[in-house]
Formats: structure tokens, sequence, C-alpha cells
């Protein structure tokens, strides 16, 4: 049985003293059992929290593509895995869009974090432009098929996949339970083309303006396991309401 998985990116935001407050209440929070909860606080913060990790599992919201070196400011796989840290966002489309990351540098870091022991949880999606012209699909194939087609069906499960349309991310606009799941399936079927029957044990997280209000109807969806959260990852009770949205 593949994990339900809510996981929350609080990207570039909350001071310290609000970041150590909301992962206290969280880490206090008692989640349903059978759900995995991630979250993904500024990198600074991480070694801090990952001292005291209860209900919650701890993310890296990025990783560089190289081992180590000569690399102003960044952090390795290594690094993270020394701080007993589990899993590392890669490939957001924040990071492909004001970083200029490659498919290839993604690809580097999927298999550094392998590497060290990290499960990647690896992003996907479409700008608007790309939906209207109707090669969504192919765009989100594209890029889970850069980062992941080396990969033995072993090592691919190892590896959590997020769709989040750019369209939806911090705009209000979610895709419709009918958009989310028709992609989510092609996802299903091209992993199954793959990796065979592994396919039906990857996550696949739906992630764009996921909330209270439409995360139960989301998760719902056959191939839809749960979320990827930003803006309403950054308050407890609306993190803690999506975590509750599994019927
Ligand atoms: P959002 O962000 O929930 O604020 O749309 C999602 C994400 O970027 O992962």
């Amino acid at each position: 049985m593949r994990k339900k998985i809510v996981a929350g990116n609080w990207k570039m935001n909350l001071n310290l003293q609000e970041a150590t407050a909301l992962y206290n209440e969280l880490n206090q929070t008692n989640f349903p059992n059978d759900v995995k909860i991630i979250v993904a606080p500024p990198s600074l913060y991480l070694s801090q929290f990952s001292r005291n990790q209860n209900y919650l599992s701890l993310a890296s919201q990025n990783v560089n593509d190289n081992e180590k070196g000569a690399i102003t400011g960044e952090i390795s796989a290594e690094m993270l895995s020394a701080i007993n840290l589990n899993y590392c966002i890669i490939g957001h489309s924040e990071r492909r869009a004001l970083f200029n990351e490659t498919d290839a540098q993604i690809k580097s870091k999927l298999d550094l974090l392998l590497k060290n022991n990290i499960s990647p949880i690896l992003c996907c999606g479409e700008t608007l432009k790309e939906r209207e012209s109707g090669n969504a699909s192919t765009i989100v194939l594209k890029q889970i098929s850069e980062a992941t087609k080396h990969l033995s069906p072993e090592e691919f499960q190892r590896v959590i996949l997020a769709y989040e349309p750019v369209w939806a991310i911090g705009t209000g606009v979610t895709a419709t339970t009918e958009q989310a799941q028709e992609m989510h399936a092609t996802i299903r079927t091209y992993l199954t083309k793959i990796i065979g029957d592994n396919s039906t044990e990857i996550s696949i997280l739906y992630g764009g303006s996921c909330k209270p209000t439409n995360a139960k109807e989301l998760f719902a969806c056959k191939d839809i396991d749960g979320g990827l959260i930003g803006g309403a990852a950054l308050k407890a009770d609306s993190f803690i309401a999506i975590a509750n949205s599994f019927s």
C-alpha cells in the first residue's frame, strides 16, 4: 500500500520564533496514524528541528546537485543526511523558474539524495501556457522521465512525486479534482509502463492552492495520495485540517 502523505513547504517564510512555534505545535499534534506528515522549513532551521522529530518528518526545500566543493552558499545531500533528514523537495517550479534549474541538475540532485538515503519529493507541473496549448501531460511526463528514467524499480520506490500545476501555485486557483485526477492517472499509467506493478506503491501528491476546503475532495481521488502544501502549511490549524482530510 502506498503511503498517504501531507507535506508542508514553508518556502522563505516565518522568522525563527514563528517557525519554532509552528514546528512545536505540529510536533505535538496527534496526526492520523496512517498519514505521513512532513514539513520543509527554511534550511537554516533544519538542524535545530531535526533533534526533535516526534510526529513530524523533516524535508529540505533544496539540495545542491554536486557532491561537495567550492559552491558558496549551498548545502549537500551528505550534510542533510548527517542531521537525519529523510526527505528533500527537488524540481519545485519556483526553483526551475527563479534559479533556472534544469532537468539534468534535478536528476543529479535525485541521485545524490538516493545515495545518501534521503527520499526525493520530485515536483513536476506545467505552466498555464503549456496547459492551454495542450502540452501539459507531455511536459509533466518529460520532467519525471528526465529525472528518473535511469532508476531501477527498487530505487524508484524511494521517490515521491508531486504534481503541481504552476498556474495553481500560490494563486488561490486550484486545479479541479477532475484536472488533478486526470494528470495523476496519466502519471500512474506512465509509471506502470516504466516500473510495472511497483507503480502502485509510488505516492503522487497534489500541490497548488490546496487548502482545508478542497483537500477532502482532492484526496478522495483514486490516484491522489496527499498534498504538498505551501500557503496553507504556514498555519497549524489549516495544515492539521488538511492532514485530517483523508476519508
Ligand atoms: P501553495 O504552494 O499551496 O501556496 O499553492 C504549493 C507549493 O508550492 O508547493
